[in-house]
């Protein structure tokens, strides 16, 4: 039997502590738009055809809460869903009509196996509009996972979702499922977090754009702008008021998929002995490694934690006067 694969990412979920400031925030200066607002979520969609790219949810505490992932057709998602069972997956739904969620569809859910919520669905309405603006993102490009059981989360991905490995330098897998050179990677690191996700602009003027508006908005960018490696995109990355880093990202190296050759970290430490292939982006701003560790997400969701604990005690003690 033939392997069911998903075909391409369409969103991400998040927890947000304001969802307001954070709906904001990706509306003035990341260049997205409210496109429906259910149960205290807010969907935003980009310039492109994709119903939504980013969703946002009002939490206590900010976390990646799942990864939305396209097939190709309502069988596909039917198949994907019965090799995740024979594998052993942990499967949260079976395929059902998402006619409730915005976007609807067909789709599943299971978790990977360090935890995090991915979901897979066929037939989501798209836009037939497209903003004609360069500075915002057309689409989501692709997500970046730390992972401490790393072996087990490429094990998943390509397994049981159906991707490929693209290629593999020194500390991250990076894995397609369309012609995105990735759509998925995976970085060994001590735990499970969002190293970053990345959005598509339509070309490097659009990204300077956009990277401008961030810079006069007082987001400074973390890394860039430069161009990787691995995927040869151009990437600018900031991190965005919850503490996630996010990626504005271009021209993503386009793969026919079987032509494509993967290389290992000894080739990429060789073939490119930077980290940006026009030796511009050297080095990251101070803190930006562990922003991308996910480390200031959950400074700031302690900080917070902290900041209601304190207004909560001194509320008792106005009681108790
Ligand atoms: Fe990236």
């Amino acid at each position: 039997m033939a392997k069911a694969n998903a075909y391409g990412i369409r969103s991400v979920e998040l927890a947000v502590r304001d969802l307001e400031a954070t709906k904001a925030f990706y509306e003035a200066q990341w260049g997205l738009r409210e496109v429906a607002r259910e149960n205290g979520s807010v969907f935003m969609r980009a310039t492109g055809k994709d119903h939504h790219v980013l969703t946002i949810h009002q939490a206590p505490r900010a976390k990646l809460m799942s990864i939305d992932l396209g097939a190709k057709s309502s069988a596909e998602v039917d198949a994907l869903h019965a090799q995740a069972v024979a594998l052993g997956a942990a499967v949260l739904e079976a395929p059902r009509e998402l006619a409730a969620i915005a976007g609807g569809g067909y789709g599943f859910a299971l978790q990977s196996p360090e935890g995090q919520k991915v979901t897979i669905s066929a037939g989501v309405a798209v836009h037939a509009d497209h903003e004609q603006d360069a500075s915002k993102p057309e689409r989501l490009s692709h997500v970046v996972l730390n992972a401490a059981k790393y072996d087990e989360q490429i094990a998943f991905f390509r397994d049981v979702l159906g991707f490929r490995l693209a290629d593999t330098t020194d500390f991250m897998d990076f894995l397609r499922c369309c012609e995105d050179h990735h759509s998925v990677a995976v970085a060994r690191s001590e735990g499970a977090s969002l190293n970053h996700m990345a959005y598509e602009l339509p070309n490097v003027e659009g990204l300077m754009r956009g990277s401008g508006r961030m810079k006069q908005s007082g987001f400074d960018i973390g890394w860039g702008v430069g161009r990787h490696g691995p995927g040869d995109n151009v990437f600018a990355y900031f991190i965005e008021p919850n503490g996630f880093v996010t990626e504005y990202t271009t021209g993503m190296e386009q793969v026919e998929n079987d032509s494509y050759e993967w290389h290992g970290p000894e080739y990429w430490a060789t073939a490119f002995t930077r980290p940006c292939r026009w030796g511009m982006a050297m080095t990251m701003a101070p803190g930006f490694r562990d922003a991308m560790k996910g480390k200031i997400v959950e400074e700031r969701n302690a900080r917070c934690e902290e900041v209601i604990a304190k207004g909560l005690q001194n509320g008792l003690k106005g009681a108790a006067e």
